[in-house]
């Protein structure tokens, strides 16, 4: 047996697998890629020729594939489910408080134990001090898992009981970001419009901060892919996400709506592959089209 399975070897899970074996645990790995799994075994990991392998080679699994849907149907199977019963899954995919929730429901159901989470840096930065992961879920099922979890980010924060609450911070800092970024945005266009430089504006915006970012792309009129960026294409997944999560508690989705439209017609407009940014090219045509 391995102390515990990596199911997903993307970019995070990959990280996440690697972080473990650094840290001397034995770790089971499987990817629907098979080509992912080879460096992990170079490594020291254990390949998994299926998922069947995968659960039955560790008591704990971690998941972290790109939804809830892929995760669920991966391990939604007649040979797979009595395999849960008595095991801890740990979702580290990122989705909805309602996915969260259904997910640790169906885990209960088959007799596993369940623990939801949110991973909020980038794949270089897990293992590190500052890493921050929120998780929630039976406290007893987290203090077993303190100690793994606790190697893959030095912040760790145990929310609680409330299974979808790591969920729900995830999103609640996404719309803080998404506010920060859509009001940088129209901000510059008011600067367009009255003849006020964009490049001021980026200079009173704080250092590093990701609307500084913004302004400063808009007064470059580039919008390549930057160190600080986000693409089109994965603020659109964000926006829908963010809508989802409104209408499942049916609370006010304007933003999320605007966000949502704003980059749907950018990434249609062939710009999701560049940083968000460009949206700025949106709300151009938009004002030009209402004036008209
Ligand atoms: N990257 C980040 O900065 C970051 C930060 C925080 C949280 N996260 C979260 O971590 C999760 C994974 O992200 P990532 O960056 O590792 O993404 P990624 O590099 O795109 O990897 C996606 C993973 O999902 C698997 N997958 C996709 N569709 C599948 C299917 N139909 N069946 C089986 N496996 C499937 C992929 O397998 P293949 O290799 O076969 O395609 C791969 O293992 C996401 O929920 C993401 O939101 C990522």
């Amino acid at each position: 047996m391995s102390d515990v399975t990596v199911i997903g070897l993307g970019a995070m899970g990959s990280a996440l697998a690697r972080t473990l074996l650094n840290a001397d645990y034995t770790v089971t790995v499987w990817n629907r890629s098979p080509e992912k799994i080879e460096p992990l075994v170079v490594a020291g990991a254990k390949g998994a020729a299926s998922v069947f392998d995968a659960i039955n080679a560790s008591m704990v699994a971690i998941i972290c594939v790109n939804d809830y849907d892929t995760s669920k149907a991966l391990l939604d199977h007649s040979d797979i489910t009595p395999l849960l019963e008595g095991r801890t899954v740990i979702q580290l995919t990122t989705g909805t408080p309602k996915e969260a929730g259904d997910s640790g429901l169906w885990v209960n159901t088959q007799g596993g134990r369940y623990l939801d989470g949110a991973i909020m840096v980038y794949p270089g930065q897990v293992g590190t001090a500052e890493a921050q992961i929120l998780m929630t879920g039976p406290e007893e099922t987290f203090e077993n898992c303190r100690a793994l979890l606790g190697c893959l980010g030095g912040d760790l924060r145990y929310l609680g009981t409330n299974i979808r609450a790591a969920a729900a911070l995830d999103l609640a800092l996404i719309y803080r970001l998404l506010g920060r970024s859509l009001g940088t945005t129209y901000g510059a266009l008011v600067c367009e419009a009255e003849g006020a430089s964009v490049a001021q504006y980026a200079s009173l915006l704080p250092q590093g901060e990701r609307s500084r970012t913004i302004a400063e792309l808009i007064h470059a009129d580039d919008f390549s892919i930057g160190e600080n960026s986000a693409s089109g294409n994965v603020v659109r997944g964000l926006a829908a996400r963010l809508q989802s999560q409104a209408r499942d508690a049916r609370i006010d989705s304007a933003l999320a709506d605007l966000a949502l439209s704003l980059q749907r017609q950018s990434n249609e407009a062939g710009y999701g592959h560049l940083d968000a940014a460009v949206v700025i090219k949106i709300l151009r045509d938009r004002g030009n089209t209402e004036q008209n």
